[in-house]
């Protein structure tokens, strides 16, 4: 956009005085260069599934597993959306439910590479500036880590009123035993297809089996290639990728962990699947945030958070804490955040530059016209955001530590990082 268009703009906004700043930034960006709905991540394909994937397959898309009917896992997690998807086609960074009116609280995860998330648990990380070894919690599925694993995890949304709203797990059980495939079922479960929870649990698994097929992981992306040396980045993805590793610039790989020195495509998950409290703005197209008092706790509210703690682990201090992320696929897994408030890569990239320069483009006013820093989290956990880890790390009237130009080429490494389909 051109300065005086952007001034314009900035008059115009500064008018709007609790209008949440976000939605005016949204508007200064440069259209993302890639088209969601082109991409085609993952193959919908059955080849080379067992038995037993294929019945966690057809689980996974049956959308006569919700009360009322018509939401699958699929409905959420869409194939060709690297099994994200439009949060089943409803408001940004919201998922809806089976039930008409009723919606979710947080952005849908992308499920390509979840198999890898480990258990929750503590594990020893070394402070990136003093080097002391400190233990933090790690791992664990859903945004706060509250399933234990993956299996652990179906029960969720099958139960949740939320999502798909099922009493109990014999009545999901019940809907396969009657269902178009349940010779399958049967095929794979044996007798644990009689006894609700051994069936459950049965089922459940199978869900597990496919979620762990290489369609989930194809490891396929350009990046991947340019480890092993078949493909070469362009100069702009290779700017981006020398951003996205230094200690001084990007940093992103404290978090989004990769081993510099491998070209083994596993030793880049992007994640190192701990939590960080990053402060993202408020998402106001969420329905609970129309209650003043709402705020999401994130990992504070974990069950058994505290199961293997160290002593001085305080729950508070993990208030507004979420998992880092996969970025692998993130160019086509919008929206973003635990609350999917950025609609584009490039905002959510920006704003980790500009979040403590420039706080105004991002979060919400008072009735005064002061800018609420970190808007989404209630006063008492303010004091928990980052403000210490570079890249967000600066003080007013400090210059952001990446140009535009070099946010652009973050945002061009990040592309990299889309698998392309797995031939049939
Ligand atoms: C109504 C939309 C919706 C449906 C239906 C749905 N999910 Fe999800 N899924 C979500 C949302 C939203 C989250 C994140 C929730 C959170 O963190 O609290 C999620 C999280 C997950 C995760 C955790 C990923 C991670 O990285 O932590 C897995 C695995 C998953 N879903 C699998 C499934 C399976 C299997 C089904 C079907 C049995 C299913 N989902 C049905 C919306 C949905
Ligand atoms: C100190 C840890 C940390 C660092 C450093 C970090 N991130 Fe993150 N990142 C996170 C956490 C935690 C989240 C999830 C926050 C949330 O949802 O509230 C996240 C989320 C994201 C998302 C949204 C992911 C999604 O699926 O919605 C993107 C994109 C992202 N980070 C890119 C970057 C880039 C680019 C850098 C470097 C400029 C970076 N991150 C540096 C911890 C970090």
């Amino acid at each position: 956009m051109t300065s005086s268009r952007f001034l314009l703009w900035s008059m115009f906004t500064a008018a709007l005085i609790i209008t949440p700043a976000i939605q005016s930034a949204a508007q200064q960006q440069p259209k993302d260069s890639v088209a969601r709905d082109v991409v085609q991540v993952a193959p919908a394909d059955e080849q080379g599934l067992s038995e037993k994937q294929l019945l966690g397959k057809r689980i996974f898309e049956d959308r006569r597993l919700s009360e009322p009917e018509g939401v699958a896992c699929a409905s959420c997690h869409e194939a060709k959306k690297a099994f994200q998807g439009d949060n089943n086609s409803h408001v940004q960074g919201v998922a809806s439910s089976s039930r008409p009116g009723v919606f979710g609280d947080r952005n849908v995860p992308s499920l390509m590479y979840a198999a890898f998330v480990p258990p929750f648990g503590y594990i020893e990380q070394k402070d990136r500036k003093t080097g002391e070894i400190k233990i933090v919690p790690a791992g664990g599925l859903f945004w706060d880590g509250r399933a234990a694993d993956l299996q652990q995890q179906v029960e969720g949304p099958l139960l949740n009123k939320r999502e798909m709203n099922n009493p109990s797990k014999a009545v999901v059980v019940e809907k396969i035993r009657k269902g178009p495939y349940a010779d399958l079922a049967r095929k794979v479960a044996g007798p644990a297809l009689d006894t609700d929870d051994a069936a459950f649990a049965a089922l459940a698994a199978a869900v597990v089996e496919f979620e762990k097929t290489p369609r989930f992981s194809p490891f396929n992306s350009k990046f991947d290639a340019f480890l092993q040396g078949r493909e070469t980045l362009s100069p702009l993805e290779q700017k981006g990728f020398a951003l996205f590793k230094d200690p001084e610039k990007g940093n992103c790989i404290a978090c989004h962990d990769g081993k510099p020195e491998s070209r083994n495509p596993r030793d880049w998950m992007f994640t190192d699947f701990t939590y960080d409290i990053l402060g993202a703005p408020r998402n106001r197209r969420i329905s609970d945030t129309k209650v003043a008092g709402y705020f999401d706790p994130g990992l504070c509210k974990r069950p058994d958070l505290l199961k293997g703690a160290p002593d001085d682990f305080k729950p508070e201090s993990v208030c507004g804490a979420f998992r880092v992320p996969t970025l692998r696929n993130i160019a086509v897994t919008s929206p973003y955040m635990h609350n999917g408030v950025f609609a584009k890569l490039r905002d959510a990239v920006a704003f980790y530059f500009t979040r403590d320069t420039n706080p105004g483009r991002w979060y919400a006013r008072d009735r005064k016209g002061r800018t609420i820093k970190f808007d989404d989290l209630p006063e008492s956990w303010r004091e928990n955001a980052n403000v210490e880890e570079i890249p967000y790390d600066r003080k007013p009237g400090e210059k952001p530590r990446a140009t535009e130009a070099e946010i652009d080429a973050l945002v061009a490494f990040l592309q990299t990082l889309t698998d392309r389909p797995t031939a049939p």
